[in-house]
């Protein structure tokens, strides 16, 4: 059975537009339900309108980067409504906490362009720049109460570059994002991701 993915965004959407794209075309054997945002100007939600998935923002009631009170119950509502498998974070801009969390143990994901738990937080494309490491790249994880410090489940390595810029690296590692967000989605949608001691078991989706 189809997985149903309610997704969370607060910006443009590309991981968004790489997993509509690849349930389109049976890439990934799942759909995704619904769309839902803190920002209302959110190109994402342009994005999901336009593939006719429902895109609703939700005000989220406060000027702190968290997701609390009214608003959190509100976004737990409407992802049960839409009967959401799996809640994937594309993006989105507030951090997590208990509720959200319990409600959804184990079927909440993040992908973050860092190698984890290297350069964790905001702008981790710079922070690999300024650090000078020769190598970076993309991670999706589960979400805990950790930011950005879930149990990993898949990564992809590139390559940093003597000339790279902000843009040049984020965009070599957003391919890898795609790609590999795509890839822990049908894990997880296959039964082969497995938690054990707080750490992440995958089988091989060809297994
Ligand atoms: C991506 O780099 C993702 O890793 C990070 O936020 C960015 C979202 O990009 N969490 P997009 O909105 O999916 O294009």
């Amino acid at each position: 059975m189809s997985l149903n993915l309610g997704v969370l965004v607060s910006g443009r959407g590309t991981n968004l537009q790489s997993l509509i794209d690849k349930s389109t075309s049976g890439e990934i054997d799942a759909k995704v339900a619904v769309v839902l945002s803190d920002n209302p100007d959110a190109y994402a939600l342009k994005r999901a309108r336009k593939a006719g998935i429902p895109a609703i923002y939700i005000d989220p009631c406060t000027t702190k980067p968290v997701l609390v009170g009214e608003a959190e119950v509100e976004y737990m509502k409407v992802l049960n409504e839409y009967k959401v498998d799996l809640v994937c974070l594309a993006g989105f801009m507030r951090i997590i906490k208990e509720n959200f969390l319990n409600e959804f143990k184990w079927r909440l994901m993040n992908i973050h362009p860092a190698l984890l738990p290297s350069f964790k937080g905001l702008h981790a494309q710079k922070q690999a720049l300024e650090y000078g490491v020769r190598f970076s790249g993309a991670t999706v994880h589960f979400v805990t109460g950790h930011v950005d410090g879930g149990p990993i489940i898949l990564q992809a390595v590139v390559p940093v570059y003597k000339d790279d810029t902000e843009e040049t690296l984020s965009e070599r590692i957003l391919a890898e994002e795609h790609r590999i967000y795509a890839e822990a989605i049908e894990l997880f949608a296959k039964g082969k991701i497995e938690i054990r001691d707080n750490r992440v078991i995958t089988g091989g989706l060809d297994e």
